[in-house]
């Protein structure tokens, strides 16, 4: 068995890049959950998707707001295709273990680790003075997400591959802690339970294409839920109008035509990829076959096209789904029960190897 685990945080609307970048690959994953190896083994991947609440306290937030944007999250993790019959789909906070391993991990991870983290200096700067400890230790929290589910597979976003690896490193100094030698052997037998490893090492699943979706505003940064200007992302629930308004007004350059890669074309090659990747099986030549000769006023909208075109079947679903929040409300304890099961095994075994005195 493999296991596959992914969130996203409930802050404001998702977008584009959340979808692009991790959403969507979540479902390939979903989809391809029963796999042979070269021998012809049968491999069976359990998939977990989490909105990560504890992770959207670690910018000021509003209460009034948090319940919603959560369960606006989950209902479109469905509506982009994730089907609870497959996949388990969970709020963090619902989960226990994912704070008290986060505890548990804090105190074997070194400051300068998590002072290096870059989301961490680039988020620390904006709030100044003000920035809390929980923003600091938002990498370990994500790793303890990870490591309770002994998750080999992370689908995420290029701009996470810093924090799978901290995770990594994190798991791995556990062991070297306290699970080499006849101590940790020991300590589980005195519990009655098999001596298995505490942790898997997780890899981060960085898709080729749509891993790093930039701002309409600028082609050099990030799109982002944090960008105060709304139109600088086009949000998975934004109306056929809006999107195609967003389009229209997005950065450009002076230039007639479109090409890929184009070091000082970032817009070009953005707006490129984002027109591919919502056109699913199309090639980056076939593409320029189609576009490639085309003013930016030709393109727009096309591109607007093809992106209302994509999000409208998600976002009838959508609102489908949140007709009755009930169905939301049992998948999210279906999904959480069947998370705690995995995550309090793990969490025992870490408390055991750390020496605490568990309960028979
Ligand atoms: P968040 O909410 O910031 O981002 C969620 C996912 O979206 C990806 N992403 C992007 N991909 C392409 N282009 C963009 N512009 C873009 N912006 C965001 C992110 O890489 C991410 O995959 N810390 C995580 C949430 C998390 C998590 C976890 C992920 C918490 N625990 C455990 C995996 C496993 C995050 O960045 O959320």
């Amino acid at each position: 068995i493999k296991r596959v685990l992914s969130g996203v945080q409930p802050t404001g609307s998702l977008h584009l890049g959340n979808y692009l970048g991790a959403i969507r690959q979540w479902v390939e994953f979903q989809d391809n959950a029963e796999t042979q190896d070269e021998e012809g083994n049968l491999i069976r991947t359990e998939n977990f998707f989490c909105v990560v609440d504890l992770h959207a306290i670690t910018m000021p937030h509003d209460p009034t707001e948090l319940t919603e944007s959560t369960l606006s999250s989950a209902a479109l993790y469905l509506a982009a295709g994730i089907d609870p019959s497959k996949s388990r789909v969970f709020v963090q906070s619902h989960v226990t273990a994912h704070a008290e391993l986060t505890w548990l991990l804090n105190c074997i991870t070194p400051m300068n680790w998590l002072e290096r983290m870059i989301q961490f200096k680039e988020k620390a700067r904006k709030q100044g003075e003000s920035v809390g400890v929980g923003l600091f230790d938002y990498p370990v929290l994500m790793a303890a997400d990870i490591l309770l589910y002994q998750a080999d597979q992370i689908p995420v976003g290029e701009d996470q591959r810093q924090h799978l690896e901290l995770a990594r490193d994190i798991s791995r100094r556990f062991h070297d802690l306290f699970c080499k030698g006849n101590k940790y052997k020991k300590l589980c037998k005195a519990a009655g339970v098999p001596s298995r490893p505490v942790f898997v090492e997780p890899n981060a699943m960085i898709v080729k294409s749509g891993a790093r979706i930039m701002s309409l505003s600028d082609g050099n940064s990030k799109m982002s839920k944090s960008d105060p200007n709304d139109a600088s992302r086009i949000n998975i629930l934004d109306p056929p109008d809006v999107i195609r308004e967003k389009i229209k007004k997005c950065k450009t350059d002076a230039q007639v035509g479109l090409e890929w890669d184009n070091p000082d074309r970032p817009e070009a090659t953005n707006l490129l990829t984002i027109f591919q990747a919502v056109q699913p099986g199309r090639t980056r030549e076939d593409i320029l076959n189609e576009v490639g000769d085309m003013t930016w006023g030709q393109f727009k909208p096309v591109l607007a096209d093809a992106i209302v075109n994509h999000l409208e079947p998600i976002q009838e679903r959508y609102k489908a789904i949140r007709e009755d929040d009930e169905y939301l409300w049992q998948v999210l304890k279906d999904g959480a029960d069947a998370a705690d099961e995995i995550a309090s095994r793990t969490l025992k075994h870490a408390k055991i190897a750390m020496g605490f005195a568990v309960p028979p």
